[in-house]
């Protein structure tokens, strides 16, 4: 059977879709589910995610550090069968790199997840301070659950 695939986005990739990435490779098998992550700006090409990250990562029992920076590329819409939005602005310009009908309806807004139709955002951390980290942690966690349980249980 083909893995379903997952990928994260957000703008720079090394806050938000790293963490995402992080929580939901710990829910799934991954001989059926391969979860990626990358950011729609080219900022932090190569990049490890921001230390702030690592930290609640890491006080949560999961290692995001081999993670890298990379920027969402159309090819993308061929390769993953979901892509997951962390906010409207990475939604509008995933949207805008697609290519199809097909394309527009593999991305997702993560937090539609965790409440539906409310179309909210994860709030970017960046300019924060560490709480703001935990708080996506918890936002992340729950969406994800709730991912794994809608899309891949279905069994
Ligand atoms: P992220 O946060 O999109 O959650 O990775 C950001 C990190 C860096 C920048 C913007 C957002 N930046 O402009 O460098």
């Amino acid at each position: 059977m083909a893995k379903v695939k997952v990928l994260m986005v957000c703008l720079g990739n090394i806050c938000r879709s790293p963490l995402a990435k992080g929580i939901l490779d710990s829910l799934v098998d991954h001989d059926l589910v391969e979860v990626d992550s990358a950011g729609t700006g080219d900022y932090h090409l190569g990049d490890r995610p921001d230390q702030r990250s690592i930290d609640v990562a890491k006080k949560n029992g999961l290692d995001i550090t081999n993670q890298r920076g990379r920027q969402f590329t159309a090819a993308d819409f061929k390769r993953f069968d979901y892509i997951m939005a962390m906010d409207n602005y990475n939604y509008e310009d995933i949207i805008s790199l697609a290519e199809s009908e097909e394309d527009k309806s593999k991305v997702k807004l993560i937090l539609n997840y965790a409440l539906p139709g409310e179309n909210l955002d994860v709030p970017d951390p960046y300019f924060g301070g560490s709480s703001g980290f935990d708080d996506v942690y918890d936002m992340l966690t729950k969406a994800c659950h709730n991912f794994v349980d809608k899309e891949l249980n279905n069994g």
